[in-house]
């Protein structure tokens, strides 16, 4: 399975799907890492680890010749599967057709889709937070559940240490989600 990540940022998700292939946990190949981001710490490290990269900035661009040029590097690179790590652009219902395309979110969806998860969490009292990988469809962070892991929500927590005490979750739930996406699970 050819792999295609898209980042915008730090990319330790990326990171971590990149270790797992390189010590045999997750039999694929990583194909594109692919950012909207130029600048972003992720493309670096990818570059610098010998990784195939692009960059596609939205700039100049609407939505749907945007998706088409990312639809274009994936294509040229064989990619099978999308895997979203970080990627901070909404696609759009026909990118959406195009590829089977997997996200990981910080929450235990369905609670608390969208931007500043941590915050609302902690706002809304919850005594376990966690996070999950999913299949994407044409809503945010809507698509149905392939895994889940929980952690717990501490006294005095703040959104830093709550999103940290996840991030760690999901450098093991991804590489085993995308897993078991492939063996058909
Ligand atoms: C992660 O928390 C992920 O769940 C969310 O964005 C963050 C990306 O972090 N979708 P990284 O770029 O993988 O370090």
């Amino acid at each position: 399975m050819r792999l295609g990540i898209l980042i915008s940022g730090r990319g330790s998700n990326m990171r971590s799907i990149v270790g797992a292939v390189r010590d045999g946990r997750l039999s694929a190949e990583v194909a594109l890492v692919l950012s909207n981001k130029q600048r972003a710490p992720g493309l670096s490290w990818a570059l610098e680890n010998g990784l195939p990269t692009a960059a596609v900035s939205r700039k100049g661009l609407d939505r749907e010749a945007f998706d088409a040029r990312i639809d274009a590097e994936l294509r040229s690179a064989g990619v099978d599967l999308v895997v979203l790590a970080g990627f901070m652009r909404v696609l759009s219902p026909w990118f959406v057709r195009q590829w089977r395309i997997v996200n990981i979110h910080p929450s235990l969806l369905p609670d608390f889709p969208g931007l500043d998860v941590h915050q609302r969490a902690l706002d809304a009292g919850v005594s376990e937070s966690g996070c999950t990988v999913h299949f994407v469809d044409e809503g945010v962070d809507t698509g149905p559940i392939i895994a889940q892991r929980r952690v717990p929500v501490l006294a005095g927590d703040t959104e830093d240490s709550l999103a940290a005490r996840i991030l760690e979750q999901e450098h093991v739930l991804y590489p085993e989600a995308i897993q078991r996406v492939i063996d058909g699970d």
